[in-house]
């Protein structure tokens, strides 16, 4: 009887662990030839694995990096896997606003075409600083995507109709914004959330701008995936995770679909400002659709990065 009910038990959990990884494919299969996609921190994890399937179908991938050897080794990579050549890699810092300007001035005289951008880079929540003074979560995930985007914004609009899609994360509900300290540096996991959070509200009022300009937004929750953000942290940290992962989170090819979706649906493209998950829209808790603070988080970016 004993043995009966083991097997039952393992049964359903691993059914239950089954549907917790279940997530939908995009199956638009258009291609993307003639495209220009920049994907930022496309050297790792589910920005190099949208990497593949964008080169894939066709578009010439650049990934913004702050590493060259990283980036030098996953260009390789993403090449062989995509059996696609139209791939390269630019050297881009987001946890340094000199090194954000450099790199669009680079990328804007080398580069005539920008379809997609791809804001996808992120810090876990570590309590570091970027080289401007930010919280590392806030400057690198918000400010530096902030201002690379309206950096980009001129090309965005030249190459109409263009797309931008920002990673944030399901885990923005447990944090609301605080504009008297948008640089709290605390509670990691707190941290990290409002810097999600602040994803959605860009995402939003970046569509709001760009409306009937022919830029698009749109803010990925990927799900949860088996990437490398744990490397931030402890060896114990890392070997429970590494477990945890593999049970409950899919892989970065599986994450990446919602992105590779919003990159190429025409579904997608009617809902400019909205929120994705599993390929399809999903709904935002009120707060986090309040017109109002994401114009005001906007205005704040706009005189933290002294962006005239
Ligand atoms: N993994 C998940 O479960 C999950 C869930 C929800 C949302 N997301 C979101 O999905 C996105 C991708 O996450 P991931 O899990 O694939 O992360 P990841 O494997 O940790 O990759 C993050 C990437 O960002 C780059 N990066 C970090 N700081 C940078 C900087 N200052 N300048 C330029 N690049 C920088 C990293 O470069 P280095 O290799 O040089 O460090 C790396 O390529 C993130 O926005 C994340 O918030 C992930």
């Amino acid at each position: 009887m004993y043995l009966l009910y083991t097997i039952i038990a393992s049964l359903v959990s691993f059914l239950v662990l089954k549907w917790m990884k279940k997530r939908k494919y995009c199956t638009d299969s258009k291609r993307l030839d003639g495209k220009t996609v920049l994907i930022t921190g496309g050297n790792s994890g589910i920005g190099k694995e949208t990497a593949i399937a964008l080169a894939n179908r066709g578009a010439r991938v650049i990934i913004a990096c702050r590493d060259v050897e990283k980036a030098e080794k996953a260009v390789r990579e993403i090449k062989f896997r995509s059996h696609s050549l139209n791939v390269l890699h630019m050297e881009l810092d987001l946890a340094n606003l000199r090194s954000i300007r450099d790199f669009c001035k680079k990328f804007l005289q080398a580069e005539k075409r920008l379809d997609i951008l791809i804001n996808n880079a992120a810090m876990p929540s570590v309590l570091d600083w970027t080289d401007d003074g930010f919280s590392m979560c806030f400057g690198v995930n918000h400010l530096g995507h902030f201002l690379l985007t309206n950096l980009l914004l001129p090309r965005l609009k030249e190459c109409a109709p263009s797309r931008v899609i920002t990673l944030a994360c399901s885990i923005y509900k447990y944090q609301k914004l605080d504009f008297q300290d948008l640089n709290y540096n605390l509670l990691p996991f707190f941290t990290y959330s409002r810097s999600k959070l602040a994803n959605i509200y860009f995402s939003q009022e970046l569509a709001h701008i760009t409306e009937g300009k022919g830029v698009t937004s749109y803010a990925v929750h990927p799900g949860f995936a088996q990437s490398g953000w744990t490397c931030h942290y402890s060896f114990l940290f890392r070997i429970l995770m590494k477990a945890v992962m593999h049970m409950f989170f899919v892989s970065c090819e599986v994450a990446a679909q919602t992105v590779v979706y919003c990159a190429v649906s025409d579904d997608a493209a009617k809902h400019s400002g909205g929120f994705f998950v599993d390929c399809k829209l999903a709904n935002l808790r009120p707060f986090a659709k309040d017109a109002g603070v994401a114009k005001k988080l906007w205005e704040a970016s706009e005189r933290l990065v002294n962006l005239s």
